[in-house]
């Protein structure tokens, strides 16, 4: 990990322009000229009033996180920002001169780039192809490349500009999307949702050049629903309600709860129940399963375990380590090299499910929700409305060839109302839906789809706080009525409180079962980066 102390400071700072340490102190923001003034801005989308007389202020050497309840119009702001959208009204200040912001490039030439919720790359084309991709002039790959190279150096990025697009992980298409803005001259950012598919590390990594770049001068917008990485990384905050600028206060002032409360507009308590398993009984019975990948890597080696009816099984480990493979190997979705995956009936009778079709395994009541890093991409399709997608989960219960539009409509209602998703109605195409909301549909389609085994992977991924303890309860609802639940998540605290027992992974093997009840963070922690880190009593 890069960090600032490692950087040329002296250099960067000899820069008149660029902040001193008084002027990085919030507490003398109001001397400042403001980056970035919004005033009054407001943005419909036919009926939907997505932003009402917004104020916002941005600064130089600041990083401000933008807060708000999925679709309180966090993206729709920014967006105004970077050229993608117009404002019905208001007006925008930069440096303290008005301007018009008609393109992506104008915002650009402003010095504005927006990294977005769901990335813009080409997939054949390398870093360094992508990242000139679109300006004027002569290209000289050789000239960009070594200014790519001076741009990692100076802010601490990792970044081969002869990389294809197709070859990187997530955290390395983001990282490309930032260094193409900084290229373009970028000096005020705007990360949208962008730990949302990080690993911790990742998060990390991403969190030291921001401050870098805080450091450095340039103005930070952050939207997270986070609160750790708001309290850890920020210096200001702002918060939107329903598509309207409700405050702005220093990070240091305010706390986790406060936010919150601001946000949803009432006291909100932040507490995940657990209630005791009732009956649980072995439901999947996994002995000795190993899985490669196509390029031979051992994914999962030798793993054994049993998830019950009636309880939560939490699945433990770095991002990478096995939960993917384990997760598609019980769905029937993942060749697998050895081992046995049984489904255990009520009475007992055992069906091995490795090798069976994964539809047939779906009608046996295993549902799988991935909630995949690009939304999109992945078990929704963005034209279709909420109905329609509903029908796509169900489509298989149907009898015959003449759809029943009735069930799935009456799905998509349940979802909208139990998840409170921000849309005009059901006929929506899912594309409008903001990027919470769209998960709010995927991942309520699995867990209404009334399975005995929920497999669920990182379901709260892009969801604010109140979807998110929604889910954590709906999640106990099916575990109140028998179903067993298999929970891989990133956030560790939260697996501690909902999960009754917790299986850890190392490098695709199981490092330990541990209950929830009394387990601690740093003993999952240590079992995740060495196996059998700690004691294996459940
Ligand atoms: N292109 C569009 N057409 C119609 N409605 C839209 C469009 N873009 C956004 N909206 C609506 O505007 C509102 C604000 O959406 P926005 O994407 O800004 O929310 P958000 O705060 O970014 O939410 P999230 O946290 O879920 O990403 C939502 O009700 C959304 O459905
Ligand atoms: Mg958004």
């Amino acid at each position: 990990m890069t960090h600032a102390a490692a950087l040329p400071f002296a250099v960067l700072w000899a820069d008149p322009a660029t902040p001193n340490d008084t002027e990085r102190d919030v507490n003398a923001l109001d001397n400042r000229v403001a980056a970035v003034k919004m005033r009054d801005i407001t943005k419909t989308f036919g009926p939907v009033v997505a932003n009402h007389k917004v104020w916002l202020d941005i600064y130089r050497g600041e990083i401000l996180a933008l807060l708000g309840e999925n679709g309180s119009g966090k993206t729709t702001l920014m967006n105004m920002l970077s050229g993608i959208y117009f404002p019905d009204e208001g007006q925008i200040f930069i440096d303290g001169a008005e301007v018009v912001i008609r393109s992506p490039k104008e915002a650009f030439d402003l010095g504005i780039g927006m990294i977005h919720q769901h990335f813009k790359l080409v997939n054949v084309l390398t870093a360094a192809e992508n990242i000139v991709l679109g300006l004027e002039g002569k290209l000289d790959l050789k000239a960009a490349a070594e200014k790519i190279r001076s741009i990692c150096d100076a802010y601490g990025f990792e970044v081969d500009p002869d990389q294809k697009v197709y070859d990187m992980s997530v955290s390395q298409k983001q990282t490309v999307e930032i260094v193409k803005v900084l290229y373009r001259g970028a000096d005020i950012l705007i990360l949208d949702e962008p730990t949302a598919v990080l690993t911790p590390q990742e998060t990390d990594k991403l969190f030291a050049v921001l401050r870098n770049m805080r450091d450095d001068g340039k103005a930070i917008v952050i939207i997270t629903h986070k609160m750790h990485e708001v309290e850890e990384l920020s210096d200001r905050v702002a918060v939107l309600r329903h598509g309207a600028f409700v405050g702005d206060m220093l990070t240091k002032d305010t706390n986790a709860q406060e936010m919150t409360n601001m946000m949803v507009g009432h006291p909100v308590v932040l507490n995940i129940e657990r209630p005791e398993p009732v009956d649980p009984r072995p439901r999947i019975e996994v002995k000795g399963l190993t899985v490669r990948s196509i390029d031979g890597i051992l994914k999962l080696d030798d793993v054994s375990f049993t998830a019950n009816s009636g309880e939560i099984l939490g699945i433990a480990g770095i991002s990478g380590c096995g939960q993917k493979e384990l997760l598609e190997s019980i769905a029937g979705l993942q060749p697998t090299e050895a081992g046995s995956v049984c489904y255990v009936e009520d009475d007992g009778s055992r069906e091995e499910l490795i090798g069976k079709d994964p539809l047939v395994i779906a009608e046996m009541g295993v549902s799988l929700s991935f909630v995949p890093e690009d939304r999109l991409g992945m078990g929704l399709v963005a034209n279709m409305d909420l109905t329609d997608n509903m029908m796509l989960r169900s489509y298989r219960r149907g009898r015959g060839p003449f759809l029943d539009r009735r069930f799935p409509k009456n799905r998509a209602e349940w979802v909208v109302s139990e998840l409170d998703v921000n849309t005009p109605g059901v006929a929506t195409p899912v594309r409008r839906l903001s990027g919470g909301n769209v998960q709010k549909v995927l991942v309520g389609r699995e867990i209404s789809s009334a399975p005995t085994v929920l497999l669920t992977a990182y379901a709260v991924r892009g969801l604010d706080i109140g979807a998110s303890y929604t889910i954590y309860d709906m999640i106990n609802e099916q575990k109140r009525k028998g179903v067993a639940v298999i929970y891989v998540g990133e956030d560790l605290d939260v697996l501690l409180e909902l999960a009754d027992r917790i299986l850890v992974l190392c490098g695709g093997k199981v490092s330990g079962i541990v209950p929830g009840r009394g387990a601690t963070k740093r003993e999952v922690g240590m079992m995740m980066t060495k196996l059998g880190g700690g004691r294996n009593d459940a």
